[in-house]
Parts: C-alpha cells; sequence; structure tokens
C-alpha cells in the first residue's frame, strides 16, 4: 500500500511516550468498555496458556494476562515502545518477555519461537496499523500449537475510515487518540480482505463480534477468533 513502513515506524517511535502515557497501566476507556471483554471471551485465558501478544504497544495487555499468572512474549517494532513497556512492567519481568520485531518480517517472526510453541496469540488494535498482514497470519499460524488460537481486535473497516474507498486496500494518515504528536499510517482492509487473509493461513474463524463505543447503531470495532485448522 502507499504509505511505506518506514513512515509508519517512523510515527509509532515518536508517539511511543504519548502512548505510554495515555495507556498508562490499564489502557483507555475505548480498550476496556469496547476492545477488552470480547477480546477476553474469545480468547478465554487458562493459566497453562503460553501467550504472544502481537504489537504490544505499552504492553498493557500483556500486564493484564501476567496478572493472571500467565506467560506471554509480547513485541512491537517501535524499539521505543519496547523500552518503555519493559520499564513500566518491570515487575512482571519473569512472566513477559518483550522483543523488538516487525510483524511484517518472516524472520523477525519465527525468531519469537521458545521451547513450546504458544497456545494463543492475541492482538488488540493493531491489524490496521500494520503494513502488510500476510506473512503476520502465516508465521503465527506456525507459531502455534495444533488447535491454537489467534483473536485479534481492529478497526470496523466499514463504519471507520477517513476515505470513500472500501473495496480496494489502501492507506492514509489518521489519529488513534486525540493529541498525540503525530499522525500515523492506517491500512485499510475489506471485511473479505480479512478473513481470507486468515482462510488462505491455516485457520477457520469461530467467533467474530462488531463493537459500538456508546451507545449507536454504527461498530468502531471487530472481534475476531481465528482457529488454526487440524
Ligand atoms: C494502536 S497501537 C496498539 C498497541 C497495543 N496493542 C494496545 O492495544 O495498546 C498499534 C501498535 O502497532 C505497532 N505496529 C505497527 N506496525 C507494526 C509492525 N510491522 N510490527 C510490529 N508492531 C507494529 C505500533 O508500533 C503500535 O505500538
Amino acid at each position: 500500500m502507499e504509505l511505506s513502513k518506514e513512515e509508519s515506524l517512523k510515527a509509532w517511535q515518536a508517539n511511543a511516550a504519548f502512548w505510554d502515557q495515555t495507556m498508562g497501566d490499564t489502557s483507555n476507556r475505548f480498550h476496556l468498555e469496547v476492545v477488552r471483554p470480547r477480546v477476553n471471551e474469545l480468547l478465554d485465558v487458562q493459566p497453562i496458556d503460553f501467550i504472544l501478544d502481537i504489537a504490544c504497544g505499552n504492553g498493557n495487555y500483556s500486564a493484564y494476562l501476567a496478572a493472571q499468572g500467565v506467560n506471554v512474549v509480547a513485541f512491537d517494532y517501535a524499539s521505543e515502545m519496547i523500552r518503555l513497556a519493559k520499564k513500566r512492567w518491570a515487575r512482571f519481568e519473569d512472566k513477559i518477555t518483550f522483543c523488538i520485531a516487525d510483524a511484517t518480517e518472516e524472520e523477525s517472526l519465527l525468531a519469537l519461537r521458545r521451547e513450546r510453541p504458544f497456545t494463543k496469540a492475541v492482538s488488540n488494535m493493531a491489524i490496521m496499523d500494520i503494513t502488510d498482514v500476510e506473512v503476520l497470519f502465516r508465521c503465527v499460524n506456525r507459531l502455534l500449537t495444533p488447535e491454537g488460537v489467534f483473536v485479534f481486535a481492529t478497526q470496523h473497516p466499514c463504519f471507520v475510515t477517513r476515505t470513500e474507498k472500501y473495496m480496494t486496500p489502501h492507506a492514509y494518515r489518521g489519529e488513534a487518540i486525540a493529541g498525540q504528536p503525530q499522525e500515523h499510517c492506517y491500512y485499510h482492509r475489506s471485511m473479505q480482505d480479512l478473513f481470507q487473509v486468515c482462510f488462505r493461513n491455516g485457520f477457520v474463524i469461530d467467533g467474530f463480534y462488531e463493537e459500538c463505543y456508546g451507545k449507536k447503531e454504527t461498530p468502531d470495532v471487530i472481534i475476531l477468533r481465528a482457529v488454526k485448522r487440524k
């Protein structure tokens, strides 16, 4: 798509301190009310889980998992985000391994492999920020146990956009949180493109929600559970 990964990364590096301050320890109201409840439901965390947190930002969701006793590997390509996450969550250093990794690079993703495969993977509000997601879905499938699950929440492609285009993948600049230092890059994919990237890469979808912020009739977010096919 027409906005480069280099531009995207530059914006997230510049936004990292603001993001860390704004999301804090618990994340914001939007995440707590719109994103987390359905992500939690579909992820159905168990103490024996070993979870990959994709594009973890300041690590607030990883910490939420770690507080339940779960072991997590969390990654983001913005080194500044990871530096701040490590600092903020030093008390969970036995539970969370924070890594710098790029979700668009196969080698970078496969280097996240540990001594055992991940039982689950999660990504909160980041799929729409990632330049290309084909490699990510392919590698997550390889990193998961048989029948492992990948739960992701992302911007609703039908109702949340700054452009008139829907069918054609395209990129645009925008703001996730009012006042962030720099606009960042969004990468629009239609609903069928999102479903098909799952199907092409060995997943079936067995959970799906559309969620609204406040009382309105147009949803802001979709939350999907993709299960690794046998
Ligand atoms: C909207 S933030 C969400 C962060 C976190 N998941 C949360 O819920 O607070 C999007 C994140 O995606 C990360 N990101 C974007 N493209 C990425 C890539 N190619 N690889 C890894 N992280 C990426 C950004 O650095 C940023 O931290």
